[in-house]
Order: C-alpha cells, then sequence, then structure tokens
C-alpha cells in the first residue's frame, strides 16, 4: 500500500522560499482570479494504481512495526535526520527546535527507536505508532483510539505529521511542546499505560542498545525527560507540505484541477473556511491555532452541568495526570480547551485542525464523528450543530452539492505526494460512502437544526 505510494527518494522542491515565507502577511493567498473562472467537474486522477499489497498487522489494526519502519525509510529516502525539512525557511526553522534539544542523527534515531518500540506501555503491545501509524497517514484511522487492555478513548487520534509547526500541542492545546506531549501518553491509563516515567524508565534502562544511544544523545542514563526529548526530535522529521497545492501557489497552474482551484476560491470566500483555517505562506498548515467551538460535541451533552463537573473534578485534583484522565477518558472530554482555560467561552472548543494531508487521515473532527470529506462539508453548510457556545464565525453557507464536491476536491490536494496513491485511494471510497449515507439536504432544516438538548439548555 504505502509502499507504491512512496517515489524513490525525496521530492526536492523548494516550496517555500526563503524570508518570504517569514514576511508573507497573515492574509489570504493573491492568485490571479481569472485562474478560477475555469470550472471543470472532471477531477484528474494523480495516480492510477488499484488495490493495496497486504500488509501485516498486529491486534490493534496497527501494521507490523518492521513493516512500518520500513515504510518510514522509503517515506525519508535519503534526506539526513538532522537536516531542515525540505520547504522550511533554515532561520525560521531554528524556532521550532528548542535550545535544549537541538536535532541530532543521535537523537533522531534515538526518538525513532522508542516511538516504534511496544516496550513504552505497560502490557508491551502498545508504541507510539499504533496509533501513529506510518501506513495510515500517522493516524490509526479509527474514530476514537484503542490502547492497553482493549481500552477505548474519547478522542480521534490526530496524525503526527508537520505538528512541529504548531504551536501548541493535543486538540485542547494542554500541552506546549512535542518534547513534553510525547512523555504523557506513555503515563496515560488508557494509552500505554505506565503509572508513571520512572516505571517507564526501568521498562527499558537494562536494554545495552537503549544505554549506549542515551548516552551517545544526551550524555545521560535512561531518563524520562530524555524519552521525551528524543521523540520530539524524531517527530521534528516528519515535516509533509510537498503537496499539488503548494506547488500550484508557487506557481505550477497545472499542478490541481480546474475544480480544486475553483474549491480553493470557494474556501476563502463563500464557505469562509479560511477565517479560521489560515492558509497561508507564512502558515501552511490550515489552522489558525486557536480554538473554536464549531458544534460538533454539542449532541451529546448537557455543556453547562457538563462544565461544573470538570471544574470540580480539576479542584479535587489539579495534576497533570488527572487532566489526561479527563481528557481522554471521561464526559469532560467533550469540553475541550475549557478543561486547560477554565473560560466558559471556551468550552466545547477545540483546536482548529491542520487540514495538510487531510485525505488520508479520517474520520474527522475530535471526536472522530464525521466519516468523510464531503460530511464535513455537509456539517458547514448546516451552519454546525446548534449550541450556546457555538463559535460566531459558523453559519449556515447555502453552498450548493456542487460547490461542496469542489471544496472537497480542494482539500484533496493538500495531501504531500509521497501519499499520493493513497490519498486518491481514500477520495474515492469517501466519495462512495458519502453519496450513499450523506443525510437529505432539506435548505431549511439546512439551516439551522434544533435539537433535544438546546430545549434542555435553554431553561
Ligand atoms: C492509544 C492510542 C495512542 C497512543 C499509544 C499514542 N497516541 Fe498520540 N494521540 C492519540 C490521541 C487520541 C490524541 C489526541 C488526544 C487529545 O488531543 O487529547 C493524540 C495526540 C498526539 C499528538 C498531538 C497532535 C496534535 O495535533 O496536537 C502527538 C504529537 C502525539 N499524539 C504523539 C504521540 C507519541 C509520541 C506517542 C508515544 C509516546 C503517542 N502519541 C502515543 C492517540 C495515541
Ligand atoms: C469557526 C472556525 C472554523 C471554520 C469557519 C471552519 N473550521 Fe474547520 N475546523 C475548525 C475546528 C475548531 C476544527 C476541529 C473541531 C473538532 O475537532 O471538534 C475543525 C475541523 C475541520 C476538519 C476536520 C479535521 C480533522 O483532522 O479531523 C476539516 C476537514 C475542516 N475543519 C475543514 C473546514 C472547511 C472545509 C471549512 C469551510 C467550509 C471549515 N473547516 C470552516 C474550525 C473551523
Amino acid at each position: 500500500m504505502i509502499d507504491r505510494a512512496i517515489p524513490d527518494g525525496r521530492r526536492t522542491v523548494r516550496v517555500c522560499g526563503g524570508s518570504r515565507w517569514w514576511r508573507a502577511t497573515t492574509g489570504r493567498f493573491v492568485l490571479a482570479s481569472a485562474a478560477w473562472l475555469a470550472v471543470s467537474m472532471s477531477f484528474a486522477p494523480a495516480v492510477r494504481a488499484e488495490g493495496a499489497e497486504a500488509i501485516p498487522r498486529d491486534t490493534f489494526g496497527a501494521a507490523d512495526m518492521d513493516y512500518q519502519q520500513r515504510a518510514f525509510d522509503k517515506l525519508i529516502g535519503s534526506v539526513k535526520a538532522d537536516a531542515v525539512p525540505v520547504g522550511v525557511d533554515p532561520v525560521i526553522w531554528d524556532a521550532f527546535v528548542p535550545a535544549d534539544n537541538e536535532m541530532t542523527a543521535d537523537r533522531v534515531a534515538l526518538g525513532r527507536k522508542l516511538f516504534f518500540d511496544k516496550r513504552l506501555s505497560k502490557d508491551g503491545t502498545v508504541s507510539c505508532a499504533t496509533c501513529h501509524d506510518v501506513t495510515r497517514g500517522f493516524t490509526d484511522q479509527r474514530a476514537t483510539s484503542e490502547g492497553i487492555g482493549g481500552q477505548i478513548g474519547r478522542r480521534n487520534a490526530p496524525t503526527t505529521l508537520n505538528t512541529v509547526l504548531l504551536e501548541t500541542l493535543f486538540l485542547d492545546g494542554r500541552s506546549p511542546s512535542l518534547d513534553h506531549q510525547a512523555r504523557l501518553p506513555i503515563i496515560n491509563a488508557i494509552e500505554m499505560g505506565f503509572p508513571d516515567g520512572e516505571s517507564a524508565v526501568k521498562a527499558i534502562a537494562d536494554d545495552a542498545d537503549y544505554k549506549a544511544m542515551f548516552q551517545k544523545a544526551y550524555g545521560r542514563d535512561v531518563n524520562y525527560e530524555d524519552i521525551g526529548r528524543a521523540i520530539g526530535a524524531f517527530e521534528r522529521t516528519m515535516v509533509f507540505l510537498d503537496s499539488p497545492f503548494r506547488r500550484f501557489v508557487h506557481g505550477d497552474d497545472d499542478a490541481i484541477s480546474a475544480e480544486a482551484k475553483e474549491g480553493w476560491r470557494l474556501f476563502n470566500e463563500k464557505a469562509r473556511c479560511v477565517s479560521c483555517h489560515h492558509m497561508n505562506l507564512s502558515n501552511p498548515l490550515g489552522t489558525d491555532n486557536r480554538f473554536h467551538n464549531i458544534g460538533v460535541s454539542a449532541r451529546h451533552q448537557d455543556f453547562e452541568a457538563l462544565a461544573r463537573r470538570g471544574l470540580k473534578a480539576m479542584e479535587e485534583d489539579p495534576s497533570e495526570e488527572k487532566l489526561e484522565e479527563l481528557a481522554l477518558a471521561t464526559d469532560m472530554s467533550e469540553l475541550g480547551r475549557f478543561m486547560v482555560t477554565k473560560n466558559r467561552s471556551d468550552i466545547g472548543a477545540f483546536r482548529t485542525s491542520i487540514l495538510l494531508n487531510i485525505g488520508i487521515t479520517a474520520p474527522y473532527m475530535h471526536d472522530g464523528t464525521i466519516e468523510t470529506l464531503w460530511d464535513v462539508m455537509d456539517h458547514y453548510n448546516k451552519g454546525g450543530e446548534a449550541n450556546l457556545f457555538l463559535d460566531g464565525g459558523m453559519e449556515a453557507l447555502a453552498l450548493t452539492e456542487e460547490e461542496i464536491d469542489r471544496v472537497v476536491a480542494f482539500l484533496f490536494t493538500l495531501t504531500d505526494d509521497r501519499f499520493a496513491e493513497d490519498n486518491q485511494r481514500q477520495m474515492e471510497a469517501q466519495r462512495a460512502k458519502a453519496q450513499k449515507n450523506r443525510p437529505f439536504r432539506d435548505d431549511e432544516l439546512a439551516n439551522r437544526r434544533k435539537l433535544a438538548f438546546e430545549d434542555r439548555i435553554a431553561k
């Protein structure tokens, strides 16, 4: 599957030119509008190949760890582990690398070994790559994740691709850096399950390879903080920005179809996506790095009562570990950013998602409740599900089905070329699924869907 999707070696297209990237305004790309006028309903497939070779998978459905490592080698090609990623200005890159964790080949090699090592879970069944699977867009492609002992969490595993460029980590932004974030799944009871960092260290400290590798990388024995740093260093190599859309923005007019170009125009105008999903030379990810309630979780919950419960739980135990548990294993998960800031305006708010590589990371949203990009569009077209904390930027859009198709065509051009085949396959699968399962659209209903939940909360 992934094998065939990966071209030999790494592309060397320089997509982000020097300091221009830094100086670029926060506004939209200014592109020749004439190009948008030509609308064609045909989407030329970039890749022809069909079918996937059998990938050896474990009981979690994750690809075998050795297989994943080989797939990773092919993705990365001959690029040096400590090289500045293609497409990122070297000066800017420095800002993403912590002062106490400079990129070295030894650190990246150590982080890589840890990332794929199931011994980092209490019962030896789960590694980071179980849920951030190289063959599945560095996600698990499940609605919500399964950790040790078959425990199912409340949140969808986001991709680790390009997360180095984010301002905060986790969907509620509760972690400030990759190095810090990487420590938390290890001690989360429903993910990798160690009671504390020390027990995780014990699980690998006797391994001669690790002993030598920690010394080489950090000049210290195996320790919890450096586990986080090494994994962080490895994740900083996962920069995948070389999409058809990027080539288009940099002047290759043939890189995307006319339909996708029209979708890009809609994205910036009628569909209003750009108001939250900032996409420009200084921010190529497609997120404003802010938190919004877009009416995904509303339907499940009485937010007011839930917020009171959340505050009480955090008063009783304000620790980082408790917040991990509340966020991943309880109803309080749906409160999102509120659990970090305790601001009422953050109730039900989650970080605006990265849109790069979106074609290969279904299902969507923090709870994985939306299966296809067509259904995501349907959600936005109806203004999101109403709730008292809905972001002011959400309103019904009145997009036609054709316009929805165009925005979706655009979204599928945001995937890195190295995943082109997977992207194509997912697009076809999603199209088939969306057409079958899409709820019947009635424009009156679409403007505002009333929920039982709203009556309860309005009293
Ligand atoms: C059991 C599945 C599971 C395992 C194991 C797991 N993760 Fe995750 N990962 C998730 C889920 C679910 C989230 C979202 C949690 C949240 O936002 O509260 C996440 C979030 C992340 C993020 C934040 C991404 C973003 O967009 O903010 C990173 C980075 C990450 N994981 C890396 C790792 C690393 C490194 C490991 C191993 C130490 C790991 N994960 C282990 C499921 C998992
Ligand atoms: C008011 C801000 C806002 C607007 C406007 C907005 N989004 Fe989002 N978008 C978000 C937030 C916040 C999330 C994450 C929500 C969650 O996880 O519950 C998100 C999630 C998504 C996702 C799912 C990503 C994933 O990995 O799960 C896609 C796709 C998406 N948006 C596309 C769009 C498109 C296309 C538009 C325009 C039609 C749009 N968004 C308009 C804020 C916004």
